[in-house]
């Protein structure tokens, strides 16, 4: 039986007298479906105390209920809500409508839908094992109270270690500031070297999570085009007068090129002669399935001695769970004291309990045998995708990215336009990201999407297969293939 929690029944007298107020407000929530059929109403004593009216009146008003067959009476057991309302009943009450419209859209299931870029195998993740770093967490009376800014000590050093033997950045805890995801991460990273007015030179296709920040905070963006397989132009970073440059140089996203270590070079050159900044973005580099991976742009940067123009980003987001929303931000030394200030402004300190159970979960070792399995089961994934895509589409669809991170982008020339491709798949239950998404100029006009694609000769689209299970790849495939197929909204 569920228990109702009255914690928001209001009794209005207004004119009627106490009673008839209480059994009007109880008759509201029924009708209303927020009291549900077989709930349990809350004991009469303990309903007078919360209401501070007298135990007669809650009882006189539960009575009138019951006489009108709202509620019944248990014995025993209390009173329990007896109305079965019939479905359009529920459909045309306001507050129901309203939260059935929220909650449609806003279903988890929906957002992390088959192809949906960005996600990992949730499946997958060791849940058995968190829990129990939770829990030991959950215990601890010093976790209750406000903590450092920055965030708790034992993850900064845990993740100052793992980014040193994995991803060669050269820093210490002290340098480390945990944020929410790599969302606050980057909003971090700009608020600390750009203000409003400034000019950021930013990848396009790019990542769109970035270009919101830039928006909001009223920076500029400069176009810093990627070409298919051959990615940025160097010299355009060199010859720019742009005050940063966001960069996600190990696995350029959506494009999937990377930088090689002579292009890292020049652009740290480029910092070094103009005292500008680097705002690198890691956010897939622990799965490269091709080649070793390149060691972070911040790390090549410090064994040059240039590291505090590099502001370096990094999520648990791909490697542990989106939902986790913890993220980092590695600043020179210099920044570290304004990064704490912009942190504070915007959200204070971060949640503790998760830190300090991902940092057990780090220094554990369960972090990196993670990685390690995930790393073996996205190269099988990666690899049946690019074997399905051959057998359903041969060679109308051309996969452009590199053999890494969890997505793979295609590009095709003639028939579907990327807008009714993403249209018919969405009606299917699953998510095409189209590449004109990613393409910041474009979102200046209202039909941001359409005008991005008409500027290309070629369209293109980004099928995220983290958390499509590898035995379901093929056939959800095959279905694309078809909707790609189909007649119509040809170009
Ligand atoms: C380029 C890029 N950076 C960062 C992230 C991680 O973002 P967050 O940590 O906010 O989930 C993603 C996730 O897809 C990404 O694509």
């Amino acid at each position: 039986m569920i228990p109702i929690d009255s914690g928001d029944l209001r009794v209005e007298r207004q004119g009627s007298h106490l009673q008839q107020a209480l059994y009007l407000a109880i008759r509201d929530k029924i009708m209303h479906g927020l009291w549900s059929n077989q709930g349990r109403l809350p004991a009469t004593r303990k309903l007078a105390e919360e209401l501070a009216v007298s135990r007669n009146t809650v009882t006189a008003a539960y009575e009138q209920l019951c006489a009108e067959g709202y509620i019944e009476s248990r014995r025993g057991a209390g009173f329990y809500v007896a109305v079965e309302l019939p479905e359009h009943y529920l459909a045309s009450g306001k507050p129901d409508a309203s939260l059935q419209e929220v909650s449609d859209e806003e279903q988890p299931e929906k957002i992390n839908q088959a192809f949906a870029p960005g996600v990992p195998d949730l499946q997958q993740f060791p849940l058995v094992l968190w829990q129990k770093q939770l829990q030991r967490q959950l215990v601890r009376k010093n976790a209750l109270g406000n903590q450092s800014i920055k965030g708790c000590l034992e993850l900064r050093v845990a993740i100052a270690h793992y980014l040193a033997t994995s991803r060669s950045v050269q820093c210490t805890a002290e340098q480390i500031v945990i944020t929410s995801g790599a969302q606050q991460a980057l909003t971090i990273a700009t608020l600390c070297v750009m203000g409003c007015g400034d000019r950021l030179l930013m990848e396009e296709p790019g990542y769109t999570q970035m270009r919101k920040v830039a928006t909001l905070f009223g920076i500029e963006i400069e176009r810093l085009p990627v070409q298919v397989k051959q990615g940025i132009n160097v010299q355009q970073v060199c010859q720019s007068t742009c005050r940063a440059v966001y960069l996600t140089p190990s696995n350029q996203y959506p494009m999937g090129t990377t930088l090689n270590t002579e292009q890292r070079l020049q652009i740290i050159d480029w910092v070094r002669e103009k005292q500008r900044w680097i705002i690198e973005d890691d956010y897939d580099s622990e799965f490269q399935f091709a080649h070793r991976p390149y060691t972070s742009l911040q790390g090549l940067a410090a064994q040059v001695g240039e590291a505090q123009q590099v502001i370096y980003v990094g999520s648990f987001s791909k490697v542990m769970f989106n939902g986790l929303r913890l993220g980092y931000v590695v600043l020179p030394k210099a920044l570290v004291e304004k990064a704490c200030t912009i942190k504070d402004a915007l959200t204070g300190d971060s949640p503790t309990h998760t830190q300090l159970a991902l940092a057990q979960f780090i220094a554990e070792g369960d972090l990196m045998r993670h990685i390690r399995k995930m790393r073996r089961i996205y190269k099988q994934k990666h690899q049946q995708m690019v074997e399905s895509i051959a057998r359903h589409f041969a060679s109308e669809l051309e996969i452009i990215s590199q053999a890494a991170g969890l997505h793979i982008t295609v590009r095709w020339w003639q028939g579907i336009t990327e807008q009714e491709w993403v249209r018919r798949a969405k009606e299917n239950g699953i998510i095409v990201r189209p590449l004109s998404y990613y393409e910041h100029s474009a979102y200046e006009h209202s039909s941001y999407e359409q005008s991005a694609e008409q500027q290309r000769d070629w369209h293109g689209a980004v099928l995220g297969f983290g958390n499509v299970r590898i035995e379901d790849i093929d056939d959800k495939v095959a279905l694309l293939a078809s909707l790609f197929k189909a007649d119509s909204a040809v170009t």
